[in-house]
């Protein structure tokens, strides 16, 4: 019997075309590509020991704290990714994970938290000579859409892309691949997330993946994501800003537009998160600022700028957009390198 210990520090992502939408009748098998910024500051950071025996027995710490809600998860993860590595089920797991970002703050930690956990497993086939190193990261990307979709894509920085899409040499349904060939205002954008509302989102993404499979929607929803990708693959390419922005907002206002088409509908923006839209439109009107927003699967802002604008974008935060936040909070982040391993 062995007993195996590797530690992983992931981060978490923002996807400027959105993945909204399964295949049905398959296993986390997106309906259109996706593409994200990796983020830099908001990650997970994950040890894990395991120790081989016939049952499987979890127990997982976070921020040093016994924490049996995630037990569930977990398990459900092990056993989905049972069908690649069966060695997963039989084994004792201790899991110490912690996040960079507040708990409460509303930033959903299922890409860092699931794309940390499979890059330890990965480890630990590699450990038990079930996987090389070529194909490591391909692997791990694999497991981690398994947890969470979005998680396929925090394997890679500076972005990642997930799903097939015919201008995305090599890319897949089943893990993400990395996306770096992008004008050098993209390699180190900044991301600001803008903590609108700190609690529990109403409806999880995972629930509203599935309510799109009756919105009338969702056919043009699919044809729209893909065109979206090849645009924003020549966007990224030329450096663009002016057609950035209008994708990038675009494809988050569908995303929302996406939920209150679904049968139940339902709303995750709040009133502040309308109030900072427009404060960044009006901004951008006054002064010709190339500043925009796009959100994810709850009421946070995320207001993306280029890195030479750092300073003046921060004021515009601490000066405009700071009163719209929960407590006045947000966190500065921008693009980043990717998960890097720690031990
Ligand atoms: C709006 O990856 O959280 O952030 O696969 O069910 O875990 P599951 O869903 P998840 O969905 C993310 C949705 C999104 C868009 C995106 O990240 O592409």
């Amino acid at each position: 019997m062995s007993t195996y210990t590797t530690a992983w520090k992931s981060p978490s992502n923002i996807a400027l075309v959105k993945y909204w939408g399964k295949k049905p009748n398959a296993t986390q098998i997106p309906s259109n590509a996706s593409i994200s910024f990796t983020l830099n500051n908001c990650a997970t950071s994950t040890q894990l020991t395991y120790e081989e025996q016939e049952s499987l027995e979890i127990s997982v710490l976070l921020e040093g704290e016994n924490e049996p809600s995630f037990v569930p998860k977990i398990e459900q993860f092990l056993k989905r990714i049972s069908g690649v590595f069966p060695f997963v089920l039989r084994g004792k797991y201790t899991i110490n994970t912690s996040n960079s970002f507040p708990h409460s703050s509303g930033i959903a930690s299922s890409a860092s938290g699931m794309s940390a956990l499979a890059l330890c497993i990965c480890d630990i086939a590699m450990e038990k000579g079930l996987l090389t190193e070529d194909k490591f990261k391909e692997t791990a990307s694999e497991l981690a859409r398994l947890g969470s979709g979005s998680a396929s894509r925090s394997i890679y920085g500076p972005m990642g892309e997930w799903g097939e899409h015919p201008d995305f040499a090599g890319s897949s349904d089943n893990f993400a691949i990395p996306y770096s060939d992008v004008a050098d205002v993209f390699k180190d954008y900044c991301d600001t997330i803008l903590l609108v509302h700190k609690g529990q989102k109403t409806v999880s993404s995972t629930v509203g993946h599935g309510l799109i499979d009756d919105n009338p929607y969702a056919p043009a929803r699919f044809t729209q994501a893909q065109d979206n990708m090849t645009k924003l693959n020549a966007i990224l390419k030329s450096g663009d800003l002016d057609a950035f922005i209008t994708l990038v907002e675009s494809e988050a206002l569908t995303l929302h537009s996406l939920m209150m088409s679904s049968n139940p509908y339902f709303i995750l923006m709040k009133p502040e998160t309308l109030q900072v839209l427009e404060a960044i439109w009006a901004k951008r009107e006054k002064d010709g600022v190339k500043w925009c927003f796009t959100l994810d699967a709850g009421a946070n802002v995320h207001f993306l700028y280029p890195q030479a604008d750092k300073a003046a974008a921060q004021a515009f935060i601490e000066e405009e957009l700071a009163q719209y936040c929960e407590n006045g909070a947000y966190i500065h982040d921008e693009v980043g390198a990717g998960a890097e391993k720690v031990i």
